[in-house]
């Protein structure tokens, strides 16, 4: 049998954004509805280089796949290498015969299908009328995050802060480029919080970079960066009283920003709202006043990878895009 092999440049030809949005949508739905299996995330942390390894993986009764997705962040990469700091291979199994289907880059992937997923909370539950946006961090996620959302919404303004100010001009240049909407640079988390609908977050940080005092009633908030133990870059004080969704409680309590509200002793489990695929199947109210903090907890989930690589496999088969190998 044949296994397909798809380089980055191959994967970028088989993507769109406003159909992995819709996969991911259905895959939230496949997810509370039972039908996926979704072992436990293996971690692997490698601090003396500056880096870490998530391995996730997923069983799709839908569409009778496996996927198993092998992605990690060695944030020194390009300082003193060529090499992206996020790097991933996805590995795509037929679900009824275990036969290898194919083997994808998995970085874009991992980029397209957060930025998925932050626009669909927000579509969900941001303010109908929201219009500024705060990105903290200016790597890949605050690109995805915005180029997604802006495909959902009327966004007028972004609002970027990162510790890392040299960054910043390449940032807002990429996003103007690509959608056309105003970015300003921001020196302190305050002045990109000032006016924010929507506030988004996509750092490693460890240490919280907003405070409770900055977020104002309304607000959704966007929480990507925290998919980790340990990592932090919201003041857990921020969850108490807001309307809390997670993508996955199991994954966002034991490694999401939910988990820090709730090991501060700010929440409980109890506290959170719903999974977003709950929300997707309309068995809970949305957002439910003008005043309502909304907090999006995503840790990223093996349904995301998996619905986005077979979209990737079928697309990039009707295209004649990668190579055969003949693994068996
Ligand atoms: N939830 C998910 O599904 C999901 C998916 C992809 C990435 N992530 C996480 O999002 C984060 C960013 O990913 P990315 O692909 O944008 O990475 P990236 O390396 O492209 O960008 C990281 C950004 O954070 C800044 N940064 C680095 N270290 C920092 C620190 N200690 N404090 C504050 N800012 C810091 C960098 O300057 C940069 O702006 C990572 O934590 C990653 O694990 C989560």
């Amino acid at each position: 049998m044949k296994t397909l092999l798809l380089s980055l440049k191959d994967v970028e030809q088989a993507l769109s954004m406003e159909e992995v949005i819709s996969a991911v949508e259905q895959g939230y739905i496949s997810y509370n509805e039972g039908k996926v299996q979704q072992p436990d995330i293996v971690s692997m942390e490698m601090p003396e280089n500056n880096g870490e390894t998530d391995i996730k993986s997923c069983y799709n009764k839908l569409n009778e796949s496996i996927s198993v997705k092998i992605a990690s962040g060695f944030y020194d990469n390009g300082k003193n290498n060529e090499l992206p700091t996020m790097i991933g291979t996805i590995l795509l199994f037929d679900g009824r015969n275990g036969a290898p289907l194919c083997i994808m880059d998995g970085s874009l992937i991992t980029g397209i299908r957060t930025g998925a997923a932050g626009a669909i909370s927000s579509k969900l539950l941001a303010r109908k009328d929201s219009k500024v946006v705060a990105v903290f961090g200016a790597g890949g996620q605050a690109r995805m995050q915005i180029y997604a959302l802006c495909q959902v919404m009327n966004i007028q303004e972004i609002r970027v802060y990162s510790e890392y100010t040299e960054e910043l001009p390449k940032y807002k240049e990429y996003v103007e480029r690509n959608t056309k909407v105003k970015v300003i640079i921001c020196d302190t988390p305050e002045q990109a919080m000032k006016d924010a609908d929507i506030a988004i977050s996509t750092t490693p940080s460890k240490k919280y970079l907003v405070d409770k005092s900055l977020v104002k009633p309304g607000t959704h908030i966007v929480a990507v960066g925290a998919d980790m133990a340990g990592k932090n870059e919201w003041d857990p004080e921020i969850f108490k009283g807001a309307k809390i969704v997670n993508d996955s409680i199991a994954q966002c309590i034991s490694r999401g920003e939910t988990r820090n509200a709730i090991i501060s002793g700010i929440i409980k489990e109890s506290d959170i709202y719903a999974e977003i695929g709950e929300l997707l199947l309309g068995n809970k109210p949305l957002r439910e006043s003008d005043d309502e903090i909304t907090i999006f907890d995503t840790t990223g989930m093996g349904i995301q990878d998996n619905v986005t690589a077979a979209q990737v496999y079928e697309i990039a088969k009707k295209k004649g895009l990668g190579k055969y190998f003949e693994f068996i």
